[in-house]
């Protein structure tokens, strides 16, 4: 059988459950001292100066730093490059790393940093969207204090509204949401030899921390080795926090000539990493009799925090998703990323798309209420289709499986029979159910497409084990077995000779950060390209032992055979290799993939925008108390479009997660600041998160339209199963309910009337 579409199990299963994993944390190193972080106390204020004095007469403390200490630039390289990694001049948000303290333990590193004494003017603090567009309101970037902005323009908008026989305006808000990785940041940095830097840790994009390192150490890039380490979990929150980290522990690993540890307390990452940016969405829609789109005005204003770290990528791909997988002529899209004074938020699965799918599939759903339509069938009428455009302008001209995926969903969900009218609903205790459809750009598209490339390298080993180097990272989602999958199958070997090591930046070239779902993509191309090379020289040694040319010869899961008589003539991988040893052939192979290219016009927001796109229905079930506001999600079925599932289990897997993290976002979790700006509820007793206790039965549903550049037919799906889940779970309470939930997350008080 071929690895790719079986449910083979996991390479990494049997460290993680019997507890060998090794996580950063079970990291030691001889000389290894332990670092804790100074942090801002308040929201915004001018920082005035830092004592150390007392600080560093405690027991245990080796160095306190602050920003002068720093070699290289006080700069987190990403996009805008406004990051400080530590506060100079003013403070920004309540938990910025003001100072950093080494000491021989975690203990007295903590003590000293606690009594490190910051002299701070507090000022006033810019503390919402809102706030931040207000004129009044202190500047905090450039003029208007927005970091970002794009537009997407086509058509004619007011000819569109005037011909439409409707015209919906609605304005929605989502929250924050924290990823609540199992394992929180962390890093240890090691000076080596000849001036040389080696970062080992949890991460996501080893690339960026690659940066992130010599360039607080101002060193040259060849002496910087980043390692990463087991991943407990990323989501999107291992993207760019962990260069600040690595930036830190590298700074005192060379100041002080030692090995030093910084692995964060549960408390201090919710503080001071990354979250899903809070959104503000205001649509205008105006459709004809039948509910087909025929015009639409959106802005959508993001919380960008305290400084611009990766909302405007974030931002890019929410303005490409802002009317969802949806057809409409006349497009007027407006988003802007907002400075703010709290926490820099980032990437978190979907990357700004969930706030406007929110918005979006929650509109569409008033709409068909309105106009009394099917909410199934007011999508299948807009739907994007094999022929229809984007509202980019793109042309879908292949692996489109949303109607499908809506077909299956509506079935196996039993919509039919259990969808009715809100008004029909009584009880107590009533039962509602509702639909959310998305797509998804996968990959970087045009907003970041100079850094859509991959590499990687294979080698093929004396015994016949297979050892390949990816750059990207495995943090949970499974890569490097669907990784092994992919390679085992180009090379024509079999899935357990395969082996993908952890990403190392000495191995690999820089592969773009693991993000955006694109590694089944890129790194199962990169491989592919590399076993192109390997296969070939795999056959030649083959064919000399069948005595026959190479061009008669195929290799297919570990057998060599004479492609006219497979049964007869045949011989074995392990033959093969040693004839393979024997001929001195080159055992390994480089593979490097560029990414289809794509387009976006800075003027219109008209281009290609994404290679290729994802799709995806939820249908949810709720169970709403009446008299409590109480929302139980019950079931939730989801059937998904990623192309070709390479792994089944591991896609089940995936939709299992990311619907959970998605009821979550739909039903409970939200970070709450006091007037001041300081974050109230960073701790996983206030930070509430579904448990297994809240978890609906999830039935996901694998829908196949292979994409013709991906790997098998791969397109890339890791993000899109939380994506739709927080408007189909709105649209569901509004069916039980009638009532309609425009400012999530959907908790009881809003449901009742207290
Ligand atoms: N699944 C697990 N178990 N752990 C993770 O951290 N991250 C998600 C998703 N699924 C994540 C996960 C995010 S945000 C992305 S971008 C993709 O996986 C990245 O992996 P892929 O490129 O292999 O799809
Ligand atoms: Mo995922 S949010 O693109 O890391």
């Amino acid at each position: 059988m071929p690895a790719v579409g079986s449910s083979l199990p996991r390479k990494d299963a049997w460290d993680k459950v019997n507890g060998k994993a090794k996580y950063i944390d079970d990291y030691s190193f001889a000389g290894m001292l332990h670092c804790a972080t100074v942090r801002s106390p308040v929201a915004y204020g001018r920082l005035k100066g830092i004592d150390t004095t007392a600080a560093a007469a405690m027991p245990g403390v080796c160095r306190i730093v602050t920003a002068g200490d720093i070699p290289g630039v006080n700069v987190n390289p990403l996009v805008l490059d406004d990051q400080p990694f530590l506060a100079t001049g003013f403070v920004r948000f309540h938990g910025e790393p003001v100072a950093l303290v080494a000491a021989d333990t975690y203990e007295h590193a903590c003590a000293a940093a606690a009594a490190v004494k910051l002299d701070i003017e507090p000022l006033k603090p810019v503390l919402s969207i809102r706030e931040s567009l207000d004129p009044a309101s202190p500047r905090l970037y450039k003029e208007d204090n927005i970091f970002s902005r794009y537009v997407i323009r086509h058509g004619d908008l007011e000819a569109g509204f005037a011909r439409s026989a409707h015209v919906f305006e609605r304005e929605y808000e989502t929250p924050y949401q924290e990823h609540a990785y199992l394992e929180t940041q962390g890093m240890i940095a090691v000076p080596g030899i000849e001036g040389s830097m080696t970062v080992y840790g949890s991460m996501q994009c080893p690339f960026y921390v690659h940066d992130a390192v010599s360039a607080i150490l101002g060193c040259q890039k060849n002496k910087v080795r980043i390692v990463q380490t087991t991943t407990g979990g990323g989501f999107g929150g291992k993207e760019d926090f962990p260069s600040i980290l690595a930036g830190h522990a590298a700074l005192l690993a060379s100041l002080l000539e030692r090995p030093v540890k910084l692995v964060y307390k549960r408390e201090e990452d919710i503080i001071a990493s990354s979250k899903r940016h809070p959104g503000l969405m205001k649509m205008k829609v105006g459709t004809d009799a039948d509910g087909k789109i025929i015009a639409a005005d959106i802005q959508y204003y993001v919380d960008g925090g305290a400084a611009a770290t990766l909302s405007p990528i974030v931002l890019w791909r929410g303005t490409v998703h802002a009317l969802g997988p949806y057809v409409c002529e006349n497009v007027l899209i407006r988003s802007f990323a907002m400075a703010t004074n709290k926490v820099p938020c980032g990437a978190y699965r979907g990357f700004g798309s969930p706030q406007v799918i929110f918005a979006g599939e929650s509109l569409i759903d008033e709409i068909a209420d309105t106009l009394k339509i099917d909410p199934v069938e007011i999508r299948r009428r807009n739907g994007l289709k094999i022929g229809t455009k984007t509202v980019t302008g793109q042309l879908i001209d292949q692996s489109c499986g949303l109607t499908e995926t809506i077909d299956k969903a509506v079935a196996k969900s039993d919509w039919t029979r259990k969808w009715q009218h809100p008004s029909a609903r009584s009880g107590q205790v009533r039962r509602g159910i509702g639909i959310s459809t998305v797509y998804y750009g996968v990959g970087l598209g045009a907003g970041g497409k100079h850094l859509d490339r991959a590499g990687a390298s294979m080698l093929i080993m004396k015994d016949g084990t297979v050892q390949c180097a990816i750059g990207n990272t495995e943090m949970g989602q499974g890569a490097r077995t669907i990784l092994a999958q992919i390679a085992a199958d180009a090379l024509g070997v079999t899935f357990d000779k395969v082996f993908v090591v952890e990403t190392d930046t000495a191995f690999v070239p820089d592969s773009g950060p693991t993000v955006a779902s694109r590694t089944t993509f890129m790194s199962g191309n990169a491989l592919s390209a590399a076993a192109k090379e390997l296969k070939p020289r795999l056959i030649e040694a083959a064919a000399g032992l069948l005595g026959a040319k190479p061009e008669e010869v195929d290799l297919v899961e570990g057998v060599a055979f004479v492609k006219t008589a497979r049964e007869t003539k045949r011989v074995a991988y392990a033959d093969i290799v040693k004839e393979f040893y024997l001929r001195r052939l080159q055992p390994s192979a480089f593979g490097w993939y560029i990414a289809p290219d794509s387009t976006f016009d800075k003027e219109t927001g008209q281009g290609n925008a994404y290679f290729t796109y994802s799709y995806a229905t939820n249908v949810a079930e709720v169970e709403v108390d009446m008299q409590t506001g109480e929302v139980r999600v019950l079931r939730i079925v989801a059937a998904h479009d990623m192309g070709r599932a390479i792994n089944p289990q591991q896609v089940e897997g995936q939709i299992e997660g990311g619907t959970l993290q998605g009821v979550g976002y739909a039903t409970m979790e939200e970070i709450r600041h006091d007037a001041q700006g300081r974050m109230l509820n960073n701790a996983f007793a206030t930070y509430i998160l579904p448990t297994t206790e809240d978890a609906p039965e999830i039935e996901p549903i694998i829908v196949e339209h292979g994409y013709s550049e991906g790997p098998y037919g791969a397109k890339g799906f890791g993000e899109v199963p939380l994506m739709g889940i927080a408007p189909a779970v709105a649209n569901a309470v509004f069916n039980a309910t009638g009532r309609r939930i425009r400012i999530m997350p959907i908790k009881p008080e809003k449901l009742i009337d207290c």
